[in-house]
């Protein structure tokens, strides 16, 4: 069949009309909506204590995964690589540059409290996640109960053993809060009990120190019932310390944090007996921080609820510690 040529151009004609080609181009780039997009309003700087432990590097993962969702706010990262002076300096540079919001999961209460205390003074907002400063000069306190996990841990430890048998203790930085409360907690939980805390030693929540203690823990003692850490790492690396001079079969081992991709994995394998959760509220940082930043209130402290890991729930998503898990 023969096409006109007068239908060839009628056709492109209306194509172009369609298309808008022949239309004049506006100047200046992208249309005022994408440029709002991409123009963040506030701008959030995050101190993080390390990023040499898997747990923060999950945390600062949370917080990006979060961010992401909210083009309004732009998140800065900062590595203290576990040193207070350090991390206390990066508030302080936040502070001169102006940032909206301060995220800050301290390594240690004492030197971090002066540089917290001071951003807040000055009317910049700060969020704390997971370890705690002292006092009360802080917008809002973000992190799971350490005293009542570690009290948890107490009672399950307990009852694994009947109430009796020889204990390690591993324990977190102890000038950091979780370390105090995972320990004073656990000593509330194995009251009244016969459980004997024969070694006792801050691993500084280091695979290799807590693996470094737990040789010398072998070494006195001949028999070890169950090693109590204050972190999945610091579990594992008593456990290979054991599995080292092949005792590891006759100590029970338990952590804490219980991450997807590590404590969950070591109960699977059979590595720990137990891990209790320690989620690290990289979500919930965000989300209060947008509350924040749209003059919102927020409550002073914020507590995330915790699971127990054990072979027998690892698959069915562990055990809540308490009724408002179980309900979120
Ligand atoms: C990571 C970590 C976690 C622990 C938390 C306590 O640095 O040691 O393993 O649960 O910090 O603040």
């Amino acid at each position: 069949m023969k096409i006109s040529h007068r239908f060839v151009v009628f056709f492109l004609f209306c194509f172009l009309l369609l298309t808008g080609c022949g239309k004049k181009q506006e100047t200046g780039s992208a249309p005022p909506k994408e440029a709002e997009k991409i123009q963040p309003k506030f701008t959030i700087g995050m101190s993080q204590c390390n990023l040499g432990e898997p747990w923060r590097v999950q945390m600062n993962l949370d917080i990006k995964n979060e961010a992401e969702k909210h083009p309004e706010i732009h998140v800065t990262y900062k590595d203290a690589q576990n040193d207070s002076l350090k991390q206390r300096s990066q508030i302080e540079e936040y502070v001169n540059a102006g940032v909206d919001l301060i995220i800050v999961s301290p390594k240690e209460a004492a030197p971090l409290t002066p540089p917290v205390a001071a951003a807040y003074e000055k009317g910049i907002a700060v969020i704390v996640l997971d370890r705690r400063v002292l006092g009360d000069k802080y917008t809002c306190f973000i992190g799971a109960d350490n005293k009542k996990i570690g009290k948890a841990a107490g009672h399950w430890i307990t009852e694994q053993l009947g109430g009796k048998g020889q204990v390690v203790e591993l324990k977190g930085l102890m000038t950091s809060t979780p370390g105090q409360d995972r320990h004073s907690g656990f000593r509330e939980g194995i009251k009244g009990s016969d459980l004997n805390i024969i070694f006792e030693a801050d691993m500084k929540w280091l695979e290799p120190e807590s693996r470094k203690e737990m040789e010398s823990a072998l070494a006195r003692f001949k028999n070890i019932d169950l090693v109590y850490a204050h972190n999945d790492p610091g579990a594992h690396g008593a456990y290979l310390a054991a599995k080292a001079t092949g005792r590891e079969k006759d100590i029970i081992f338990v952590g804490i944090d219980a991450l997807p991709h590590e404590g969950q994995v070591y109960v699977r394998q059979g590595v720990l007996q137990a891990s209790f959760e320690y989620p690290t509220g990289g979500r919930e940082a965000i989300q209060t921080a947008l509350k924040i930043l749209n003059g919102k209130d927020v409550p002073k402290e914020i507590t995330l609820s915790s699971r127990v890991f054990t072979k027998e729930n690892v698959d069915s998503g562990g055990e809540w510690l308490d009724k408002e898990g179980e309900e979120r």
